[in-house]
């Protein structure tokens, strides 16, 4: 047996027996007799010193040993193939995992419905500061010193300067802008107000109301009348009904409660509306004479209306949500429910 053939018988063995079962395997097999550096290509190198009548013989016992390995090494390929995931194997024409979109609050929903149905009337938007002083907050707005009116709120004070508070309600906002601003006033002023009461399904220490507020020559009840009853049915529907019902604030003169028919019970009595068919939404009134000369306005020349609408209210009458708490703990499954409007 010459040399040549010997090596050959030997590479022959070791083929037939390699056993791989990693990827790694079947690389380092490739390596040894598949590629350009291996031992099968060494030895077609070698043809080279083959005495001329033996080379048509070696040349065909090299061919063969190269098929093997060729062989064998698809068949190690194909037995680790399975086992593998390969890049080629991910099916790139599935459909992606769908990216989680945020949606908006459902007060956010109810206030920028506020805003657009207002708009249309000609009321601009305004903004005030939620920690406040007693005098936008209080005095300017009629409430006399020490007077019991100011307990109606219950407010919380900065514990070090009796002075400095969060404000009880937006009304501190009309106040700024009539100080700002020349009649005719024409405003809705959105935000948070605070005061301390015990949490609750129907109230919270922290809770949005809108302010609105015209002020102008000639301004009478009847237009705060038509502007909410408008209102009413703008965000509720057209079969929405308002009842005015008498009420004090020290800062409105007449004063009036607004309700709206229930919408949850359609009348009928339910527990939101305490069995009454009826659900209070805003505070109104005519501006009294004492908040506009405290502004520095005319009472004689001028007359306003204003109100201020609880925006968790009109919220749970629009969707029919029972429980206040549900607006400040942030679950998702509650959240998630309200669709983004953009
Ligand atoms: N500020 C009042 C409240 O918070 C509501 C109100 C606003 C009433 C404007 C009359 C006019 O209860």
């Amino acid at each position: 047996m010459s040399a040549m053939e010997e090596k050959v018988a030997s590479l022959k063995a070791q083929i037939e027996t390699f056993a791989g079962k990693e990827a790694v395997d079947v690389e380092n097999f490739r390596l040894k007799y598949i590629s350009k550096k291996g031992v099968i290509s060494e030895l077609f190198d070698d043809l080279k010193t083959v005495p001329a009548d033996q080379k048509k013989a070696a040349g065909q016992l090299l061919n063969e040993i190269k098929k093997l390995a060729e062989a064998k090494f698809k068949e190690l390929n194909e037995s680790i193939g399975t086992k593998d995931t390969n890049a080629e194997e991910i099916d790139l024409t599935l459909p992606s995992i769908p990216n989680q979109v945020g949606s908006l609050h459902p007060l956010n929903l109810t206030r920028y419905k506020i805003i657009e149905i207002f708009e249309r009337l000609g009321f601009s938007v305004a903004d005030g500061p939620e920690v406040e002083d007693d005098w936008h907050n209080f005095t300017a707005l009629n409430f006399p010193e020490n007077h019991p009116a100011r307990e109606m709120q219950d407010t919380f004070f900065v514990e070090k300067n009796p002075d400095v508070l969060l404000r009880t309600h937006t009304s501190n906002v009309q106040i700024r802008l009539m100080k700002q601003q020349k009649p005719p006033i024409r405003s809705i002023m959105p935000g948070r107000v605070y005061r301390n009461e015990a949490i609750s399904a129907r109230a919270h220490c922290f809770f949005h109301q809108v302010e609105g507020l015209y002020v102008d020559k000639n301004v009478s009840f009847s237009d705060l009348k038509q502007t909410l009853y408008h209102f009413a049915k703008e965000m509720f529907g057209q079969d929405t009904r308002i009842r005015l019902r008498p009420s004090f604030f020290p800062f409105t003169e007449p004063s009036a409660e607004i309700d709206i028919s229930c919408l949850i019970c359609k009348g009928k009595g339910c527990n939101v509306c305490k069995y009454s068919g009826w659900v209070e939404i805003a505070g109104s009134g005519m501006v009294h004479p004492n908040v506009l000369k405290n502004v520095g306005i005319d009472p004689e020349e001028y007359t306003g209306f204003a109100f201020g609408m609880g925006i968790e209210r009109v919220t749970m009458m629009r969707y029919g949500i029972n429980d206040l708490r549900l607006f400040s703990e942030n679950d998702v499954r509650f959240l998630k429910q309200f669709k983004p409007v953009f």
